[in-house]
């Protein structure tokens, strides 16, 4: 079977951990050429490493999302590598460290500098990211080079229901609004916008880690909170992302994909 990203060039953001780095090795496997680009460089080209694909396939870049000139530099090195630009993954995200035994921050006990620094990545980022990809889409349509690229963005379950705190919710639900908004307006342009909306995933976010010595217990937890059963692997949202990425979803646009185990469906109720 030919790779499902055959030919095409991609920045993925938040490479060096979780979600990112399943995404460039699966991605580079089905054929994706891929600048992994994440505020922590040495993580990133970790990631690069673990992918194992063939030199040049994938290079790594520092890139701080909360940054526009640094995701359109990562976008400029994604042209000058590779040639062009048809995917980006807008998929770094931060949290709010949960209080130990008391779960997520209440919204009084939120604090403005903590409040800005998750908005700018996880809302302004997501926004840069679609800036700087539909800018060079753009220019190929102008070069007559095809601008109908496709915009990924990460979402959660948290911007869905009710689940994982009022300001990481909030800025999740921003960015489930921002992808039916957007795919809108550049339609016409022939430019799709997705996202994906993972459940929990156990990962480097919010102060956990995939080594962690409650592993299995912490993956049981979050398997029984969904219907399926299952705790939601990174390579699972990973996999979902290259679909919609993919020309397999080809007219597919506007869409917020849970990749949640059945979590947003509902409870079974009765026998
Ligand atoms: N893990 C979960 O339970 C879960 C659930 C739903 C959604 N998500 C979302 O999935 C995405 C990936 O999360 P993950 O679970 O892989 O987390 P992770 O913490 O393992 O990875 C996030 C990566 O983003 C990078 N990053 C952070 N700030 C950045 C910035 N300003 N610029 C560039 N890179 C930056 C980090 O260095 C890290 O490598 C995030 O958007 C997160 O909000 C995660």
């Amino acid at each position: 079977m030919q790779g499902l990203l055959e030919g095409k060039v991609a920045v993925i953001t938040g490479a060096g951990s979780g979600v990112g780095r399943a995404a460039i090795k699966l991605w580079a496997e089905h054929g994706a050429k891929v600048i992994a680009a994440d505020i922590n460089l040495p993580n990133a080209e970790e990631s690069v490493k673990l992918a194992g694909a063939p030199q040049g396939q994938i290079k790594a870049v520092e890139c701080n999302v909360a940054d526009p000139d640094s995701v359109s530099a990562a976008v400029a090195l994604a042209v000058e590598t590779f040639g062009r630009l048809d995917i980006i993954y807008n998929n770094a995200g931060i949290t709010v460290l949960p209080i130990p035994g008391v779960g997520m921050k209440k919204l009084v006990d939120l604090d403005h500098a903590e409040m800005r620094k998750v908005e700018e990545v996880n809302i302004n980022g997501v926004i840069f990211g679609c800036q700087a990809a539909i800018r060079q889409f753009d220019k190929q349509a102008e070069n007559g080079q095809g601008g109908a690229g496709v915009i990924v963005n990460t979402a959660s379950v948290a911007g869905l229901t009710g689940y994982g705190g009022v300001l990481y919710g909030s800025t999740k639900g921003a960015v489930v609004a921002m992808t039916r908004t957007l795919a809108i307006e550049v339609a016409e342009k022939g430019i799709r916008v997705n996202s994906v909306c993972p459940a929990g995933m156990l990962t480097n976010y919010g102060g956990m880690n995939p080594e962690h010595e409650q592993k299995d217990k912490i993956l049981e937890g979050m398997g029984k909170a969904h219907p399926l059963g299952k705790a939601i692997d990174p390579a699972d949202t990973a996999g979902a992302a290259m679909f919609l990425a993919s020309d397999l979803a080809g007219n597919i646009t506007g869409v917020n994909l849970p990749v949640d185990g059945g979590l947003t469906a509902g409870k079974k109720v009765g026998g």
